[in-house]
């Protein structure tokens, strides 16, 4: 039986992982460390709120003294870390806070799980840490891909990432890391491109596509990434990182928002609008990945969920969300 901190699990793939978890090992007991920024949503547990094995501690994760209070009285034995400051467009529109929460913030829980003797830290990480695969290069991202990262966002997750591994060289800690690919599918906030694109079209909006729309993603539906993790904390080796995508073939983002206009049957030559680009924009993530998913399918999923839960996305969408949407869109 373990006692688990799961920080971030507010969020779209926390949330999603503690779903995944309290149903795959039912013995185990999870903590939900959550500041409750923007991005953190209650709603988003609401089906297991009254699960006993959960519980809700909201705090930040620089806030060292509730959270060392609380490994302590509870003898936690592991910890998963998600939360973070997620979003590309919202570090370059202030970058400060990205560095506060993921590089500072990543640093108070491994200090607290040094001192506190954790069994094991997993950290969540991405694949921009290694940088843009540039159009016309052929190649994957791999655990041996040197780090590159051209965004704060990715900068303050890379430095995350050096810090988890100089932990385990340093101090012994037992660490893993998984860097992977883009998720998608129930939860997402939408200011990321599907749930974006979904929820606009489902209003009647029109959906902003950078550039040219030819850049592109791997996609990882956010359950198989539930499981990925799962497999690393219970067979991955201690201080190693491992990749984990989705998909077997590239594919552009104006690809991904056809698909989707397809699903909703709307026409993307009415629906779409090319808007400036995004600065720095990396073109290509591609990770080497064995496995084969199938995106047709998830994007349907997906696009069901957000369907069927309308309250959920236009609670969001009508509060501060309005806000950034004015200053990330206007002028572009
Ligand atoms: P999200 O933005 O949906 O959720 C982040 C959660 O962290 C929220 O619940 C928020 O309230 C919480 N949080 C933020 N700052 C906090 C703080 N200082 N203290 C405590 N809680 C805080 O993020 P997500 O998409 O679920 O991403 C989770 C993790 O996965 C992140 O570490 C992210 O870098 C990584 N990741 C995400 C993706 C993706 O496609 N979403 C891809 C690769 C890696
Ligand atoms: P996003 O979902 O923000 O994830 P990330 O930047 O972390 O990859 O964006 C995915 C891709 O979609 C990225 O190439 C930027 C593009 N994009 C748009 O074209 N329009 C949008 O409105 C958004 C949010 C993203």
């Amino acid at each position: 039986m373990s006692k688990i901190i799961v920080t971030g699990g507010a969020g779209f793939i926390g949330s999603n992982f503690i779903h995944y978890w309290l149903e795959k090992h039912q013995e185990d007991e999870i903590f939900n460390v959550d500041k409750l920024t923007y991005a953190g949503n209650l709603e988003n547990l609401k089906e297991v709120e009254s699960n006993p094995k959960l519980h809700f501690i909201k705090a930040d994760i620089n806030d060292k003294s509730s959270i060392d209070h609380l490994i302590k009285s509870q003898k936690i034995n592991k910890i998963v870390h998600f939360a973070a400051e997620t979003h590309v467009d919202r570090s370059i529109l202030d970058p400060s806070v990205f560095v506060t929460t993921n590089v500072l913030g990543t640093q108070t829980m491994l200090e607290l799980a040094r001192t506190n003797n954790i069994e094991h830290f997993h950290h969540i990480s991405t694949d921009e840490v290694f940088g843009s695969i540039e159009k016309n290069e052929d190649w994957k991202f791999n655990e041996k891909t040197p780090y590159n990262p051209r965004s704060p966002y990715s900068a303050s997750k890379a430095a995350s990432d050096m810090f988890v591994k100089s932990y385990h060289t340093t101090f012994g800690l037992p660490v893993t890391i998984t860097n992977c690919s883009n998720n998608y599918g129930p939860r997402l906030f939408p200011e990321k491109l599907i749930s974006l694109a979904i929820t606009n079209l489902l209003e009647g909006k029109k959906v902003p596509v950078y550039g040219a729309g030819d850049q592109s993603r791997d996609w990882l539906y956010v359950s198989d990434h539930a499981s990925a993790i799962d497999a690393v904390i219970s067979k991955g080796k201690v201080g190693e990182t491992y990749c984990v995508g989705g998909m077997d073939s590239e594919i552009t983002n104006l690809e991904v928002v056809q698909k989707i206009c397809q699903l909703l049957g709307k026409d993307p030559e009415q629906n779409i609008e090319f808007v400036k680009d995004r600065p720095g924009h990396d073109f290509k993530y591609v990770i080497d990945w064995s496995k084969i998913k199938n995106f047709d399918q998830g994007l349907k999923k997906t696009v069901d969920w957000y369907v069927a839960n309308t309250g959920w996305w236009k609670k969001i969408k009508s509060g501060e969300y309005t806000e950034y949407y004015t200053k990330q869109y206007q002028n572009r």
